[in-house]
């Protein structure tokens, strides 16, 4: 046997903190050159990670933010939900900027496959919900996971057996009867066109490397090699800990860094959370601190808040601290990053929520729902009216944004925001000291 004698490199972990959306991509774009290796451990094409730089603007939903910079591996986990036909949309479309992309990306084979079947029970299950159905994206997550979990699934690795063929009939099987419980107008799909499409998909997906994803990150962790994991959705979407039943199917906090990839948690190394100055949410679900005014609208607006998936706007409102220590707590972050600042430039006054309060009693802890009778408890801040988003350096940040930061580190957090994000360009990154 080989003897196990790990050299110190550790994985470091970089995911949301709110609902999604926070900037993930942007950042694993601008740490990745620190980094051989990049990879996602969990989620699925409902992601929409967007980049920028030298004026081109990429969103990636399967495929790993470090692709675009030479010389790195990039790795879908096993944690990750895979549909083939819009990975070869996804990566056909890269291949313009990425000719060498089926070399620089490697898929895990015991990553789950999406079938036609699970997006039609996604669509099923979010019709029967009537109203309260959850808003999800429609790429069939939470039926693929479902059947990982019932070990009903099809992995990746399943497409250069033999017996892929039986395997995905039998998960086909199973959910036509289900979708014909839920009255689904299957007669209205022609499944015959979506299946050769389907397939012909696979076909495409085995021109990728198939890997053991934990074997190969093992070795790289052994040969000294630096990988960051890359999250997906956000802490409040996580399966466990999230707005339950309003969030996603997977783990998307730390933990699921370790069952995604096959790490173990004690080669953890930094763990880098993303917020951004104010909160989002894609879909339905409680958010306390939603403005549905002029103020959410503008957010909305100068944000530009529409879903880089569906194209839906997202909601908005003001920063939640109490959701925001409690992802901090849940992850163990040990770097902050702040994005999308310079969204607040015009304001006159900038809210933050500090805490709730929950039939007339204030709290600063997650309660177990965040119902309608949740109202937030607001501080006040000057707003810094400055155009922030051509700022580079420290020293140059307006005092009032300052006292801002300063405020949410010492009376929230207890922890030190790292980077502040003044714009979605690459370039537009501030280091602090
Ligand atoms: P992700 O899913 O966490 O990768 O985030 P998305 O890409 O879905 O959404 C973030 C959006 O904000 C994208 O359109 C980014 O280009 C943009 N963005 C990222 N950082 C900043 C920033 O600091 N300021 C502004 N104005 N936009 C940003
Ligand atoms: P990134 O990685 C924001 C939301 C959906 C819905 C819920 C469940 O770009 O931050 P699903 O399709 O996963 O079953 O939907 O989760 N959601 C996201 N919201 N950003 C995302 O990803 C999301 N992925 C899923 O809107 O409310
Ligand atoms: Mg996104």
């Amino acid at each position: 046997m080989e003897k196990v004698d790990y050299k110190p490199a550790k994985v470091d972990v970089l995911l949301g903190l709110q609902w999604g959306d926070e900037g993930k991509g942007k950042v694993v774009d601008v740490l990745t050159p620190k980094y051989d290796i990049i990879t996602r451990f969990q989620g699925g094409p409902n992601a929409g990670h967007t980049l920028e730089f030298e004026g081109k603007k990429f969103v990636l939903r399967s495929v790993p933010s470090g692709i675009f910079q030479e010389g790195k591996i990039n790795v879908i986990g096993n944690g990750v939900v895979l549909d083939p036909i819009l990975f070869q949309q996804e990566t056909e479309s890269l291949i313009a900027t990425v000719p060498d992309i089926s070399k620089r990306l490697h898929i895990s084979r015991k990553a789950h496959l999406i079938l036609p079947t699970h997006r039609m029970l996604d669509a099923a299950h979010e019709a029967a919900k009537g109203a309260s159905k959850i808003g999800t994206t429609g790429k069939g997550i939470g039926p693929t996971y479902t059947d990982k979990a019932a070990r009903n699934g099809v992995r990746v690795g399943d497409i250069e057996n033999s017996q892929f063929i039986d395997r995905y009939n039998l998960a086909k099987s199973k959910h036509e009867t289900t979708l014909r419980a839920l009255n689904y107008p299957c007669d209205t799909v022609d499944m015959g066109d979506l299946e050769k499409e389907w397939f012909k998909a696979v076909e495409y997906l085995k021109t990728f490397t198939l890997i053991d994803s934990e074997t190969f990150l093992y070795d790289s962790l052994l040969s000294g090699k630096h990988i960051l994991a890359e999250g997906a959705q956000g802490t409040m979407l996580d399966v466990d800990f999230g707005s339950y039943p309003f969030v996603t199917s997977s783990n998307t906090t730390c933990a699921g860094a370790c069952s995604g990839l096959g790490i173990p948690p004690s080669k953890i190394g930094t763990v880098y959370g993303l917020f951004k100055a104010y909160c989002t949410r894609v879909g339905s679900g409680p958010f306390p601190t939603e403005l549905t005014d002029a103020t959410g609208k503008m957010l909305a607006e100068r944000g530009r808040e529409f879903g880089s998936v569906t194209g839906r706007p997202r909601r908005c409102g003001w920063l939640d601290l109490v959701a925001l220590q409690y992802a901090i707590r849940l992850n163990g972050v040990s770097k902050l990053i702040m994005m999308k600042n310079d969204v607040l430039d015009t304001l006159d006054i900038i809210k933050v929520c500090v805490g709730y309060e929950i039939n007339g009693a204030p709290t600063h802890s997650m309660p177990y729902e965040l119902t309608d009778k949740v109202k937030p408890i607001y501080k006040e801040f000057k707003g810094w009216k400055t155009d922030m988003t051509q700022i580079t350096s420290e020293k140059e940040l307006p005092k009032e944004f300052i006292d801002y930061i300063r405020f949410i580190e010492e009376n929230a957090l207890g922890g030190k925001i790292e980077i502040v994000s003044v714009g979605p360009d690459r370039k537009q990154t501030i280091n602090m000291s």
